[in-house]
């Protein structure tokens, strides 16, 4: 049932542009209003809506990380980004006028699915972006929207997440359209973007010797560190998360721009850094980090998009990934960092399908 894959998680990984085509099948069609058939939120709701709460755990709160990002850039609606088993208990500002948007791949998460029926208690309306048709929490929201990634069974998530960005840029597009935002030919070319992902991340799937070929070089290091800045950012903290949960290497992800106020201490001869550089605008910024950690002895592996021909000077290792626009360039710039991940722990004989003391579905508080 590998499907001639060696792993779960691997085949799930291959699996991505399918994944990505049947999410957004039907619902993303370049000159026609984004169609959501179980969400039924109207204009007057939207304006009525003060602010945005996205609420998961674990790798679909970092997709909701890049929702955040996505959704106020295209929506102009404030919105929150919190942990599940945070956002319980800090007594959070929930009304009638509050949006909240659940992820979650099984939709069976307890301290998710808390969270929705707090929410519903204090008069919020709550989305639900989950992966299992019939879980508890599809079943309770309000508005649901089905990822069509199909079965994950690999421990550590994949394709799901990237099905969830697609879920949170769908939204947000819809949100854009109902409040006006955007004009439609903006809308138009990012929807046409996003149609483009599935061959785009099979383009990268295809040539894989780069990514196997660094797995090898790190594969028996303690410290590994993420950098990024921008939506890059937020790529590099699941790519972190990743890495961790897959390889059990220990490995932070940082902001660019925080490398000075402390986390620099800690760059020494030897030590990898892995970023990935495709916002356009803070390349620059990030090509002078790359500099700071290189000088101390960093060995960096960057993930960048195709014109970005400057940063072969100062990275050891470059993978080019098919240019995109900003906006959706992480959905692609992470695709090489899971592919990482899965090669370490290969390369250290590891069970990658089901890394120690993890569970797929975490129905405990
Ligand atoms: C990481 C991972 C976990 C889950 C988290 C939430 O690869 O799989 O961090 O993302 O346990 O699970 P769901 O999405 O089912 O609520």
């Amino acid at each position: 049932e590998k499907g001639g894959y060696a792993h779960f998680t691997l085949k799930e990984i291959y699996e991505q542009p399918k994944a990505l085509r049947d999410t957004m099948t039907s619902r993303i069609v370049p000159g026609q209003p984004i169609k959501l058939d179980d969400i039924h939120i109207t204009r007057e709701m939207l304006l009525h809506y003060s602010r945005i709460y996205i609420v998961a755990c674990g790798t679909a709160y970092n997709a909701g990380l890049i929702g955040k990002v996505a959704m106020e850039n295209l929506s102009r609606i404030p919105v929150e980004v919190d942990v599940a088993s945070e956002f319980r208990y800090r007594n959070p500002l929930i009304d009638n006028r509050t949006l909240v948007i659940t992820i979650s791949q099984s939709g069976e998460t307890a301290d998710t699915l808390a969270v929705l029926r707090d929410a519903q208690t204090k008069g919020a309306r709550v989305i639900a972006i989950t992966n299992v048709v019939g879980s508890s929490i599809s079943r309770e929201a309000d508005d649901v929207f089905y990822t069509w990634a199909g079965p994950e069974i690999g421990v550590a998530s994949t394709k799901a997440y990237l099905t969830m960005l697609v879920a949170l840029y769908a939204i947000g597009i819809h949100f854009a359209e109902l409040l006006d935002t955007k004009t439609a030919e903006e809308l138009d070319a990012i929807k046409k973007e996003l149609l483009t992902l599935p061959e785009k991340v099979a383009e990268i799937l295809a040539h894989v010797e780069k990514v196997k070929d660094f797995a090898q070089r790190i594969h028996g290091e303690k410290d590994v560190f993420f950098l990024g800045r921008g939506l890059d950012y937020q790529i590099a903290v699941e790519a972190s998360l990743k890495l961790k949960e897959l390889s059990y290497i220990h490995s932070e992800a940082y902001a660019g721009g925080e490398l000075k106020h402390g986390s620099i201490a800690l760059i020494e001869d030897g030590i990898s850094v892995i970023a990935p550089i495709t916002q356009r605008d803070l390349t620059e910024k990030m090509q002078s980090n790359i500099k700071e950690v290189v000088s101390r002895g960093a060995k960096v592996m960057a993930v960048t998009y195709a014109e970005n021909e400057d940063v072969a000077k100062y990275a050891d290792e470059v993978i080019y990934i098919p240019s995109t626009l900003d906006l959706i360039a992480p959905i692609l710039a992470v695709v090489p960092l899971q592919l990482l991940a899965y090669y370490v722990a290969l390369y250290k004989g590891l069970d990658v399908d089901k890394p120690r003391n993890l569970a797929k579905s975490v129905t405990v508080e």
